[in-house]
């Protein structure tokens, strides 16, 4: 195709976007259709214009293997060729029992039972409505949550309300009663150990000391991703372990972003010991964003209960594409090549290097914090000024980064797992560039 047909091709595929597709989460004022992709490959996706870009945002912070990974490709056509998917509410398919399995063997003992969903917010929907029975089963029900004020675990009814987050607001009243957990300091303060004795005073506040009115559940990220890349003190999961010991509440861990090695363990809460959750909901890198799928995984004894219930008999809750094979397939393959490569501790290498290089942009004078947690990183601005300029002269220098946080100041670095040093070093370069030009 020549230069003209090219440059008419894709300006017709950018105004068809502009008059029919309604993107997700985005304000009308801005144009999403600037911002379009043909392909990729490893780190890397092209726009519709042919300008090449090493992807810091991994997709949906989803492709923990990049794109067009050969083996997950190949992972997918075969199982396309076998059988696209059977219902797993009338019977079932291979994969399906091969993901659970493999799911359970990265975590200890208890946690054997896998519920799949399609995406990570029907996946608190489930670890909510699992989290109430639960209580019901044992004679004595309980129906509050506490989550953090800056939480976020999804965009449905229920999800939204377990947030305070300005955005995630939502038009109806809470379908559940939640307590929110502010933070008790700055988020670039919070990782720091004096930090874990007010942020678990807030806790047990939250969930207080009327037998009659303890929580269900308590539900959280073990590193809070929409709500401004903040990491948490060390000890802190640990420490509501044992505050959710104490008072019989179930400990939901949301890993939905974190899960899968990005963390630089393969999940987060396994930096730590003995903080194990009762239910871990895990969605994005879990078939590296090839088919959406999602999982809850639950300690056994919880499955168990719906055996005595008396309403019920089993959790009535599902969906049409639930499990799906393709998605079971591509997950398995992911899992592979987690396994076959080391990407978690990949992830901690890659991770230490880019912090390496990104930590002075602290001493330049325009950056307020710059921290990381495995292959996350987090370079936060003063202003969302600034913020803004970064992420638009990083795109001009051929790097994609995501903001997050209500006040829009934290730029996050989050590329797939599957980088290499060189991906690494050209990564830090554009984004010192991009800093620059402003
Ligand atoms: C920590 C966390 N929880 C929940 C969700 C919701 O997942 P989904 O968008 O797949 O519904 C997200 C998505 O960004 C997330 O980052």
């Amino acid at each position: 195709m020549d230069l003209d047909s090219s440059i008419m091709r894709a300006a017709g595929m950018r105004e068809r976007d502009r008059r029919h597709v309604w993107h997700t989460w985005t304000p009308l004022r801005e144009d999403r259709a600037q911002a379009m992709f043909s392909h990729g490959e490893g780190y890397r996706v092209w726009d519709v214009d042919g300008k090449e870009y090493i992807d810091a945002t991994s997709c949906a912070l989803s492709a923990v293997c990049g794109y067009r990974h050969p083996e997950l490709d190949a992972a997918v056509e075969r199982q396309l060729r076998r059988l696209h998917h059977f219902d797993l509410s009338t019977g079932s398919h291979e994969p399906a029992g091969l993901l659970a399995e493999r799911i359970s063997s990265y975590l200890p003992d208890g946690l054997s039972r896998t519920l799949f969903v399609n995406s990570g917010s029907e996946g608190f929907e489930a670890a909510m409505m699992i989290a109430a029975a639960h209580h019901a089963h044992l004679g004595r029900p309980r129906s509050r949550v506490v989550s953090f004020a800056r939480g976020y675990h999804g965009s449905t009814l229920l999800c939204r309300s377990l947030s305070a987050l300005p955005r995630v607001g939502h038009l109806f009243e809470p379908p559940l009663p939640v307590t929110h957990v502010e933070l008790p300091a700055a988020p670039a303060r919070l990782r720091r150990p004096d930090a874990l004795q007010p942020l678990m005073r807030a806790f047990e506040r939250a969930f207080g000391d009327d037998p009659g009115d303890l929580p269900m559940a308590v539900a959280v990220e073990p590193f809070l991703n929409v709500g401004g890349g903040i990491m948490l003190p060390p000890g802190f999961l640990p420490a509501l372990r044992r505050l959710c010991d104490r008072t019989g509440t179930l400990l939901v861990l949301d890993e939905i972003f974190t899960g899968y090695g990005r963390t630089g363990r393969m999940f987060a809460h396994q930096h730590e010991p003995a903080a194990e959750p009762d239910i871990l909901v895990t969605s994005k890198g879990l078939s590296g964003g090839y088919v959406p799928i999602g999982a809850v995984t639950v300690k056994e004894h919880l499955h168990q209960g719906f055996r005595h219930d008396p309403v019920l008999g089993g959790l009535r809750y599902g969906h049409t594409n639930s499990g799906h094979a393709l998605a079971c397939a591509a997950a398995l393959a992911t899992l592979d090549l987690l396994d076959k490569h080391d990407l978690p501790h990949q992830a901690e290498v890659l991770g230490a290097r880019l912090l390496e290089r990104l930590a002075p942009l602290a001493s330049t004078g325009r950056v307020a914090d710059v921290r990381g947690l495995g292959l996350i990183t987090v370079v936060e601005l003063a202003t969302p000024e600034a913020a803004t300029r970064l992420v638009a002269q990083a795109r001009r220098r051929g790097l994609l980064l995501r903001r997050q946080g209500p006040e829009g100041l934290a730029v996050m670095a989050a590329p797939p797992l599957t980088i290499d040093q060189q991906g690494i070093d050209t990564l830090a370069d554009r984004l010192w560039l991009a800093l620059a030009d402003q």
